[in-house]
């Protein structure tokens, strides 16, 4: 039987065991979205993880809509990742980076522009901006012209990374982002190429995974997709349908690992009255498959145990368990993150001041 502690080869990623870190976005870069050092050591105490995915981390200015998110599109942002690279293999681990375009989650006020999405649509609520929260406005839908420059901006960014020192990257595709917005049907409206049936909302996808495996190598690449219930607005009529056809042609690319993020019916990241759908998504996709959401120690081992995945990647618990494999591992008790305003506050508290587990002084 398979247990969390067993190694797994993922492509080219040689990874010591199956707890893996979830993206998680925290707002320690600067203004131009340069990676500040802080993160270095936020870095550096969890590279126990099997693998860390880094959060979120914008491909351009157009996909960047979170305030202080450390970015891919410049020479500063690559040069400032590189000490954090650098100190998470000193430290033993391994980390991928995860690219992001928020589509018509990009305010305005943060980028300069109207955001682009598949079709003209506005993100439901308020959107993050160095001046508070303000409301969406309407994204216009990406014109076919523009698609060859950002699938450049994808392949630049995840080459950026790769210089950066990364071990490769993760392209996010989940969570009501732009390439969400294209795969499903509550936001694509389009009626050409990259609209209508499952394969042309899927399309947009492909072509980002394909450049960013030409740049990085398809074995250092991953994708991150969200297949159950709605964020941001964002959900399907036919998620088993639509993720099966996804996670199919992903792996013909030869992909080193897919991760979904799928949300349980009370669910205490997001909600979904959606089955999940990865056991579906299990039989089509042969390469490796990672789980998340809302996982416990017990039910991430039971899950790899029986084969329903190869890993499970924890967020929330890594935030106040720099440790977290260790603790696992020993069956030390777990601790509880602070606020949520903490999560993504620009300095150290609730960030690097989380202490391993003192067994001495326990
Ligand atoms: C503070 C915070 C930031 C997050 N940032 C990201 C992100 O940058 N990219 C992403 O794909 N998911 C992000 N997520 C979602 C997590 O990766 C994960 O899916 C979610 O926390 C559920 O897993 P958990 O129950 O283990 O926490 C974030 C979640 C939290 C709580």
């Amino acid at each position: 039987m398979t247990s969390l502690f067993d190694p797994l080869a993922a492509g080219a990623l040689a990874l010591p065991n199956r707890i893996l870190m979830a993206p998680l976005t925290r707002a320690r870069g600067t203004r131009g979205h340069v990676p500040t050092p802080r993160m270095v050591e936020y870095y550096r105490q969890r590279a126990g993880a099997g693998l860390i995915i880094s959060e979120a981390s914008p491909i351009s200015v157009e996909g960047a809509g979170w305030p202080y998110s450390p970015g891919f599109w410049t020479e500063e942002q690559v040069a400032a990742w590189r000490p954090v690279t650098q100190a998470v293999h000193e430290a033993g681990g391994r980390i991928v980076a995860q690219l992001w375009h928020m589509g018509r989650v990009v305010h305005p006020a943060m980028s300069g522009s109207q955001p682009v999405s598949a079709s003209a649509t506005t993100a439901p609520g308020e959107g993050h901006t160095y001046e508070g929260k303000q409301p969406y406005v309407e994204a216009r839908a990406l014109r076919l012209d523009e698609i060859p420059g950002l699938l450049a901006d994808y392949a630049t960014a995840a080459r950026n990374a790769i210089r950066a020192g990364f071990d490769g990257v993760q392209i996010h595709a989940a969570n009501g982002y732009l390439i969400d917005q294209f795969l499903r049907d509550s936001t694509n409206h389009r009626t050409d190429a990259y609209g209508g049936s499952i394969e042309n909302r899927a399309r947009l996808l492909l072509e980002v995974t394909r450049a960013v495996a030409d740049a990085a190598g398809a074995d250092r690449t991953s994708v991150r997709l969200s297949p159950n219930g709605e964020v941001n607005g964002v959900v399907d009529s036919d998620p088993e349908a639509l993720f099966t056809y996804a996670a199919r042609e992903l792996d013909k690319i030869g992909i080193a690992f897919l991760e979904l993020r799928e949300a349980r019916v009370s669910g205490t990241f997001l909600g979904s009255a959606q089955p999940p759908v990865s056991p579906v998504i299990r039989r089509a996709f042969k390469g490796v498959l990672v789980l998340n959401g809302d996982y416990t120690p017990e039910e991430a081992a039971e899950a790899v145990a029986a084969g329903k995945a190869d890993a499970i990647s924890f967020g929330r618990p890594f935030i106040a368990n720099p440790d977290l494999p260790e603790r696992i591992r020993h069956g030390f008790p777990l601790a509880q993150p602070g606020a949520m305003a903490s999560w993504y506050s620009q300095g150290d508290e609730g960030y690097v001041d989380y202490p391993r587990y003192d067994a001495a002084a326990a």
